[in-house]
C-alpha cells in the first residue's frame, strides 16, 4: 500500500478510541503468508494416501445408459472406482429458503441415469498416484444418450422448454410488494426504464478446491478448503453414518469468495476413504475447478423507476431473472437478496419487485460475493443517473433526495434501526477524487462516475442465526480462543484475538485461536454472508466480558479494590492503591485458590425475524454496510479500451476493528469488481464453458489497475462487535455501476451489459 491509498478515518460520529481494536496490528497469520510457509489445503499428506478424480460429464444434458468402469479398474494402482451405486444416500436436499413455489428438487452426489451440465460428477477414481488416478478417470466408459438442453434462463421460461428437472425450470420466485407500484408509476412525472444484464464469473480463488481427508478411530476426519465444517452433517448423511461419525476440519483458504461456501470435494473424498479405508487427497486443477464449480448468477434486471420533478423516487418495478444452472444450490436465497436490495439505498414508498431462479443446462450457480445484492447494483445505480440526466439534475443531488436514513422503511416492509451513512461516503469519495482529469489525447474521452449501495451483513434473518467462542486464561496469562469460525484468508480468526486482547488486555502475541474443526472447536456457523465479524465477533466480545467480570471480583480481593475500578491493560490487572498491578498468571493462580473457573463459553443469538413471501413483506436481514465508490476512466474511442485512471471507495464499517484489514478487503473487493466489470466473463456455448483456463479468462493484475484508494467512515452504529459493520462482501458491490456510469459520462451512451470488453464499449463510441 503507497501512502497516497492509506485509509483516513473519522466523521460523522467518530466511535471513542480504543487500546487495541482500530490499530492497523499484524497478526499470527501474517509471517506464514508472507514466507509462503502457511500449510494450505492441497499442502497435505499423508502415510499410504491415494489421489482422487472425479470423473465429469462431457455433455450437458444427457441420459446415462451405462457407465463401465472395467478398464479403469484394471489399472495397475487402481484402487476405486466408484459410481452413483455405491453412494449410500445420493441425494442432497438444499434447505428451502421460503420462496413462492420452491421446487424441492434433488441434488445427486454422483449422477445416475441423468446428467443436467458438463462437468457434473459421474464416478469417483481413487489410485496410488495422481498420475494414475487421472488416467484411470479418462478409462471410465459413459454411454449418453443426449437430450436437448436450455442454456438461457429466459428461453427456459418458455412453456415448451426443456425441462431441466421433471419438476420444472423455475426454482423460485420472490415477490416483494409495497404501495402500489404501477398507480404510483402511472402518476409519476417521469419513468425511466432501463435492462441491465450480467455475466457469469469465476470465483478465481488462488487456491484452488482441495482436501485430504482419512479414517481416525473410525472417524470420518476431513481437512479441507472449505467456508462451512457444517457440512459435516450433509456428509453423515450421504454416508448414512451418525453425525459425530464425521469430523471436518478447515485449513486456512487462500480466497473462498462463496465458492467454497456449498461443498466442493468433500463428499468425493468421504466416499473415497469410507471404500478405500485410506486416506485419500483430492485437489481439483484450475481447469476442472473453471469447469465445474459454482459461479456467480447471470441476472437480466428489468427496471421502471417513477419519480417526481424534483427527483424523488415514487415507484420502482424491477424483474429480475437468475440463471441457477442445472441445480438449487443457493439460488434461491441469492434471487431473494436480488429482490430485497433491488431498490438501493434510497426510499421507495412504491415497490414491486420480483425476481425468479430458472433452471437451465449451464453450471450451477449459487454464493459468489455480493450474493445477488451486488448484481442489482448496475441497475439502481444506472437508474439513478437515468433520472439525472432526464431531469437535467446533479446526479449526487438526486441521490442525495433520495437518500435512506435511520428509521425509515425499506420495501420489504423492515425498519432501519442503525445510522444510514451513505452520504458521508458519497461525499468523502467525491471530495478524494478532487478536479476531474483532462483526456490524454484527441481520441480520448474522460468521464467520472460513481456509485453508492448498500450491502446485508449477516444471515437471512429467519435462519435465526447463532455463533459460540470459547475462552480460556491459562496458567502463564496466556489466552486460548476456541471458535468454529474458518479463516478466508481475511483474517477472521484474527479479529477475534484483536476483540479479546480489548476486553481482557491480553497482549496479541500471548493469545493463541484455533478454529474451524466440527469436533473440537465450538460451532460458529460458516463464513459467508459478511456474518462472521458480527456473528463471531459478538460471541467472542460476550465470551470475553463474561470472563472479566469473573476474573473482577478476585482481583479486586487480591489488589484491596473495588471491582468497577479495575483496568485489564498490557497483561495486568490494575486498581487499588499499590498501582503495580497484578500480572495475570498471578490473577489465574488466585482464581485457582478460590475455585473460580477461568474459561467461559458464549452462545451469541443474531436478531430474529419473519418473511412471509406471499404479501413479500417482512424481516429480511440483520443490518446493512453502506458505501460509494468513485472513479475517473478514459476510454478510448478507437479501441474501445477503458482505463481506470482513479479509483476511491468509501464505506461505513460503523467501527474499524483493524483499518489494515477493513482497507485490505475494500481494496480487494473493488478490485475484484473491476475484474467482473471490464473482463472476466464465463462464456458458455450450448453449456460447455469456453474459457476454463486463466489464459481466456483475464482478471485484473496489479498491472491492469490503478491503486485503490480507501475512505473509511466510522459511524459508531453497527450490530457487530463494538458497532462494528460487515465488510466481506460490501465492496465488490459498487464496482460495476461507477465505471458504467464513469463510461456514460464519457461517451454519452450507456453500457448496460457486463462484462464492459473494449468490443462492447466501441459499439457505444462516436465513428
Ligand atoms: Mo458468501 S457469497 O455468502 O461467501
Amino acid at each position: 500500500m503507497t501512502d497516497s491509498t492509506l485509509p483516513t478515518t473519522g466523521a460523522p460520529a467518530t466511535p471513542a478510541p480504543m487500546r487495541v481494536v482500530g490499530l492497523p496490528l499484524a497478526h499470527h497469520d501474517f509471517v506464514d503468508k508472507v514466507k509462503g510457509t502457511q500449510l494450505y489445503a492441497a499442502d497435505w499428506k499423508l502415510p499410504g494416501m491415494l489421489y482422487g478424480r472425479v470423473v465429469r460429464s462431457v455433455v450437458p444434458s444427457a441420459r446415462i445408459r451405462s457407465v463401465d468402469t472395467a478398464e479403469a479398474r484394471a489399472l495397475p494402482g487402481v484402487i476405486a472406482v466408484l459410481t452413483a451405486a455405491d453412494v449410500p444416500s445420493n441425494r442432497i436436499i438444499e434447505r428451502a429458503s421460503g420462496g413462492l413455489g420452491e421446487l424441492a428438487v434433488e441434488m445427486p452426489v454422483l449422477a445416475g441415469d441423468r446428467v443436467r451440465f458438463t462437468g457434473e460428477p459421474v464416478a469417483l477414481v481413487a489410485a496410488v498416484s495422481q498420475q494414475i488416478a487421472d488416467e484411470a478417470a479418462e478409462l471410465v466408459e459413459v454411454d449418453y444418450e443426449e437430450l436437448p438442453g436450455v442454456f438461457d434462463p429466459e428461453s427456459a421460461l418458455a412453456t415448451d422448454a426443456p425441462r431441466v428437472h421433471d419438476e420444472g425450470n423455475v426454482l423460485v420466485e420472490w415477490n416483494i410488494r409495497r404501495g402500489d407500484a404501477e398507480q404510483a408509476l402511472a402518476e409519476a412525472d417521469l419513468v425511466v426504464t432501463g435492462e441491465y444484464r450480467s455475466q457469469h464469473a469465476e470465483h478465481a480463488y488462488l487456491e484452488p478446491e482441495a482436501g485430504v481427508a482419512w479414517l481416525d478411530n473410525g472417524v470420518l476426519t476431513i481437512r479441507v478448503s472449505t467456508q462451512v465444517i457444517e457440512h459435516a452433517a450433509t456428509i453423515s448423511g450421504i454416508l448414512e453414518l451418525p453425525a459425530n461419525k464425521v469430523r471436518v476440519i478447515s485449513s486456512y483458504m487462500g480466497g473462498g469468495f462463496g465458492g467454497k461456501e456449498d461443498m466442493t470435494v468433500e463428499p468425493y473424498l468421504a466416499l473415497l476413504v469410507w471404500h478405500t479405508k485410506r486416506p485419500v487427497r483430492m485437489i481439483w486443477d484450475r481447469q476442472e475447478s473453471m469447469l465445474a464449480s459454482t459461479k456467480r448468477h447471470p441476472f437480466v434486471m428489468r427496471y421502471r423507476t417513477g419519480v417526481r420533478s424534483d427527483g424523488t423516487i415514487v415507484a420502482q418495478d424491477v424483474d429480475i431473472v437468475g440463471d441457477a444452472g442445472a441445480y438449487p444450490y443457493l439460488s434461491a436465497r441469492v434471487l431473494f437478496a436480488g429482490a430485497a436490495l433491488s431498490c438501493g439505498p434510497y426510499r421507495t414508498p412504491n415497490a414491486s419487485l420480483r425476481s425468479r431462479a430458472v433452471f437451465t443446462n449451464n453450471v450451477p450457480t449459487s454464493a459468489f460475493r455480493g450474493f445477488g445484492a451486488m448484481q442489482v447494483v448496475l441497475g439502481y445505480e444506472s437508474q439513478m443517473d437515468r433520472v439525472a440526466a432526464a431531469l437535467g439534475l446533479p446526479p449526487a443531488e438526486v441521490r442525495r433526495r433520495n437518500f435512506l436514513a435511520k428509521g425509515d422503511t425499506i420495501p420489504t416492509g423492515e425498519s432501519l434501526d442503525t445510522a444510514v451513512a451513505s452520504e458521508e461516503t458519497l461525499r468523502r469519495a467525491l471530495d478524494r477524487l478532487g478536479d476531474p482529469p483532462a483526456p490524454s489525447g484527441p481520441t480520448k474521452r474522460v468521464g467520472r462516475g460513481f456509485a453508492c449501495n448498500m450491502q446485508p451483513y449477516g444471515r437471512t434473518i429467519w435462519f435465526r442465526d447463532r455463533a459460540s467462542a470459547w475462552l480460556s486464561l491459562q496458567a502463564d496469562g496466556t489466552l486460548l480462543i476456541r471458535s468454529g469460525i474458518t479463516d478466508l484468508g481475511a483474517g477472521q480468526a484474527a479479529s477475534l484475538c484483536q476483540i479479546a486482547s480489548e476486553v481482557l488486555g491480553v497482549p496479541l502475541e500471548e493469545i493463541s485461536v484455533y478454529i474451524g474443526d466440527t469436533a473440537l472447536t465450538p460451532p460458529a456457523g460458516g463464513t459467508y454472508a459478511t456474518r462472521q465479524l458480527y456473528m463471531s465477533g459478538n460471541a467472542v466480545l460476550h465470551a470475553a466480558r463474561q470472563l472479566r467480570e469473573r476474573l473482577a471480583p478476585v482481583a479486586a480481593a487480591m489488589l484491596g479494590c473495588p471491582a468497577d475500578e479495575l483496568s485489564f491493560t498490557d497483561g495486568l490487572v490494575r486498581g487499588g492503591p499499590a498501582g503495580t498491578g497484578l500480572r495475570l498468571a498471578e490473577l489465574v493462580a488466585g482464581c485457582e485458590r478460590r475455585e473460580v473457573d477461568t474459561s467461559v463459553l458464549a452462545v451469541w443469538r443474531a436478531e430474529q425475524g419473519a418473511f412471509d413471501p406471499v404479501r413479500g413483506q417482512g424481516d429480511s436481514f440483520p443490518d446493512y454496510t453502506y458505501g460509494t465508490h468513485a472513479t475517473d476512466v478514459e476510454v478510448d474511442i478507437e479501441t474501445g479500451e477503458v482505463t481506470v485512471l482513479r479509483y476511491v471507495a468509501s464505506h461505513d464499517v460503523g467501527r474499524c476493528i483493524n483499518p489494515m484489514r477493513v482497507a485490505g478487503q475494500i481494496q480487494g473487493g473493488a478490485m475484484q469488481g473491476l475484474g467482473y466489470a471490464l473482463m472476466e466473463d464465463v462464456v458458455f456455448e450450448e453449456g460447455n464453458a469456453a474459457s476454463t483456463l486463466f489464459a481466456h479468462y483475464f482478471i485484473p493484475t496489479a498491472m491492469d489497475m490503478p491503486d485503490v484508494e480507501v475512505e473509511i467512515v466510522e459511524s459508531g452504529e453497527g450490530k457487530g462487535p463494538l458497532n462494528a459493520r460487515g465488510i466481506g462482501e460490501p465492496p465488490i458491490a459498487n464496482t460495476a455501476a461507477a465505471v458504467a456510469n464513469a463510461i456514460t459520462a464519457a461517451l454519452g451512451r450507456r453500457p448496460t451489459q457486463l462484462p464492459m470488453t473494449p468490443e462492447r464499449v466501441l459499439e457505444l463510441c462516436p465513428d
